[in-house]
């Protein structure tokens, strides 16, 4: 579905919208997460806690990225109301698709990427849970503050290395917790040598930890994990990526790598495994290939 295929989402024509029937669109797709200025004066979120928000945030670590991007794929995965495809677009990128799983979300990133004259940036509703289905891989790939709202965060990191990544990952997520990083011996032996006291690396401030949130963590229940800075970078070295450039405390430049243990089979299957069944023989069952 191009951003241009949605029609009765908003009104045609809005990059000649007068500035009143621009903020009535705004409205009726509210409440905004993102806070773009659509057109002179014109917010998404005018009154947004943060303020200009996430522009004055990627101002923190947009140099990190290449300044041009002219004719590479991306993928904004919990593209929200499209800022980063939009800001990709503005650097000269070829294909950009945006995915969520919110089709409110994604109304508001056709508005927005209508109104600025991107109309060609994709927006489809999927989860990243569901990445294998887009069977393509991307130059880019971004997957900025969605990894702490998930249940199974380790998986989608999977899923965007065997399915989706092609070559770099511009990853962001909360943390909380120790900023060092420990970084453990390469194996752990169950006790102290020589003694049946358990080993202390896990009490390193700085060791791997994802901190679980039962219930809500600043309101939000959709607030699963926050992981430590070590954490972070733990799970993405696991998953496959090399970590090139962390401009930020939460942020991190990924670029694709090796995946640990490979040799072992693949790290994620779902949701390959179910795209691979085929019917035993002589039988109308599906099995695994
Ligand atoms: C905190 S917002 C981040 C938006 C944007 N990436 C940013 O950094 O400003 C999280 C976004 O992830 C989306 N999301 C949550 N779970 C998702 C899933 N399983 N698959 C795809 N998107 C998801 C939400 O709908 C929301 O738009």
């Amino acid at each position: 579905m191009s951003a241009g295929g949605s029609p009765g989402l908003h009104p045609a024509g809005l990059l000649e919208a007068s500035p009143q029937e621009l903020r009535e669109a705004i409205g009726q797709l509210a409440p905004w997460f993102q806070n773009m200025e659509l057109a002179p004066g014109v917010w998404t979120a005018p009154d947004h806690f943060l303020g200009d928000y996430p522009a004055v945030k990627f101002a923190r670590f947009a140099d990190a990225l290449p300044v041009r991007l002219d004719g590479a794929s991306v993928l904004d995965i919990g593209c929200n109301a499209g800022f980063y495809a939009i800001e990709m677009k503005r650097r000269g990128a070829g294909r950009v698709l945006g995915i969520d799983s919110d089709d409110r979300y994604l109304a508001q990133a056709r508005l927005a990427s209508d109104t600025l004259g991107y109309g060609d940036i994709e927006y489809r509703n999927l989860s990243v849970y569901d990445v294998a289905l887009l069977g393509e891989r991307f130059d880019l790939v971004i997957f900025m503050g969605v990894l702490y709202h998930l249940r199974h965060p380790l998986l989608a990191l999977d899923l965007i290395r065997e399915h989706v990544a092609g070559d770099l990952l511009l990853f962001q997520t909360m943390q909380q917790g120790s900023e060092d990083e420990f970084l453990p011996p390469e194996d752990h032996p169950f006790h102290k040598p020589g003694t049946f006291d358990p080993p202390e690396y896990f009490a390193e401030e700085g060791y791997p930890k994802m901190h679980f949130i039962e219930q809500r963590f600043a309101g939000d229940w959709t607030n699963w994990w926050a992981p430590n800075v070590a954490c972070s970078r733990a799970m993405l070295r696991a998953a496959g990526f090399t970590i090139e450039a962390q401009p930020e405390a939460e942020v991190y430049l990924c670029r694709v790598a090796g995946v640990p243990y490979a040799s072992h089979g693949p790290a994620a299957v779902y949701p390959a495994s179910r795209l691979q069944m085929q019917p035993a023989a002589g039988s109308d069952e599906g099995a695994l290939a």
